[in-house]
């Protein structure tokens, strides 16, 4: 059957782990995929989840299936993260949640569900966009089509530019919004931005389609579901693709969700139906163990604190190492000015590397970086950085 197919490449971001991992530099650096790393280079267990684990092993009592929408104590937890408890989109029931596997599984759920009832509907991602919304959309049967976010020129936000196409999509149409921390740009719209684009959802009729994957890497929790809240108080139809593997260091638990907010609690209760149907007929029903780590955490208020805190800890270290890399290159002498490192927010910063740059730092240094100059903060470390910074001057000289 395989004998005449030709292989599919590797995935952009995890097959440069792979690669990675083989890689037999004694100095290599992973600045690609983004999962977080403490400064010596681990991606710790936080202390509330090891708790939590605890507590669940000790009061366990079955393995039997979850609900096909997960368990309710986890979605209405994951709501009142996501939409915040104050607001009416939480307080009402326009809002349905259910616990999906990942981000990655919110938005293919999302996706399959936006299918079956606007399938003339194009999706619009955001140029550039985080490489799997491409697959994740196209595969669902979407045509995709780009709305302009990022200028190179300015490092920074096109903002009238993001405008102008926003104005011009028409009702029924999907627009994929990155809720903070901007994948793989790190830029992000401030309050006022937002204010205007959600003025623009609801004046147009496109359907926005939040992806909030970084929750608490921005910011922090309150600050960074701004879009969320804005969007629920338009009472227009939107979705939320969220995620706890960054903010709860649940990576490989698979522990997300996809929220639909509909004008009103009748609609949402059909949605959810709806849901339902494609969950059952793609995986039945979701992984249990970390939503059940993630609801006691959310529910327990000193959990909840510790791992408040221990986000912040994150969060800060990231911000530390963009001072520190900008501090780095211009020691190092590469030339430019690189200060917009540190208004980028998130795990990711566009550096600005070209792919000559990218391709050589992994092919001489064993530095792996996302093609398009990508660069995960988190992978860089007080030991790493001299290293990563002295590389890149090297490299800009080779052949930059
Ligand atoms: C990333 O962008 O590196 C992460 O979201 C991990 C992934 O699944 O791509």
């Amino acid at each position: 059957m395989w004998k005449n197919i030709q292989p599919a490449p590797p995935d952009s971001i995890l097959g440069l782990t792979e690669q990675f991992k083989k890689d037999r530099n004694p100095q290599k650096v992973n600045l690609g995929v983004g999962v977080y790393k403490d400064n010596s280079g681990n991606t710790p267990i936080l202390g509330a989840v090891k708790k939590a684990e605890q507590m669940l092993l000790a009061g366990e009592t079955t393995k039997s299936y979850l609900p096909i929408s997960g368990d309710p104590a986890y979605d209405k937890a994951v709501q009142k993260l996501v939409l915040g408890e104050e607001c009416e989109t939480f307080q009402s029931s326009r809002a349905v949640t259910v616990h999906a596997p990942g981000g990655t599984g919110a938005l293919k759920v999302g996706a399959a569900l936006l299918k079956k009832f606007k399938p003339q509907a194009r999706v619009w991602v955001s140029s550039p966009t985080w490489a799997n919304h491409n697959g994740i959309f196209s595969d669902a049967g979407f045509e995709l089509d780009r709305y302009s976010y990022y200028n190179p020129e300015t490092k920074g936000l096109e903002f009238d530019r993001m405008l102008a196409t926003l104005g011009r999509i028409p009702a029924g149409d999907i627009v994929v919004l990155h809720t903070c921390c901007h994948n793989p740009s790190g830029v992000d719209l401030n309050p006022g931005q937002w204010d205007e684009v959600v003025g623009l959802a609801k004046q147009q009729g496109w359907i926005p389609f939040l992806d909030f994957a970084y929750q608490g890497f921005g910011e922090g929790v309150v600050e960074d579901r701004y879009a969320v809240e804005q969007f629920g108080a338009a009472g227009i139809d939107f979705l939320v693709a969220s995620s706890f593997s960054k903010n709860f260091g649940l990576y490989n638990e698979r522990t997300g969700a996809l929220t639909v907010i509909c004008p009103s609690g009748d609609e949402a209760a059909v949605a959810m139906s709806h849901v339902k149907t494609v969950i059952r007929t793609n995986y039945s029903n979701p992984p249990a163990h970390g939503g059940l780590v993630a609801t006691i955490i959310l529910n327990d208020p000193q959990l909840y604190q510790q791992w408040l805190a221990e986000l912040a800890d994150m969060r800060d270290r990231i911000k530390d190492m963009r001072r520190a890399l900008v501090q780095g290159l211009a020691e190092s002498g590469v030339e430019g000015d690189f200060s917009f490192i540190e208004q980028q927010r998130g795990m990711f910063s566009f550096s600005g590397l070209s792919d000559d740059v990218v391709k050589w730092l992994r092919a001489e240094k064993g530095i792996y970086m996302v093609g398009g100059g990508r660069i995960n903060l988190a992978g860089l470390t007080t030991d790493n950085i001299d290293y990563v910074c002295r590389s890149i001057a090297e490299a800009v000289k080779s052949v930059g």
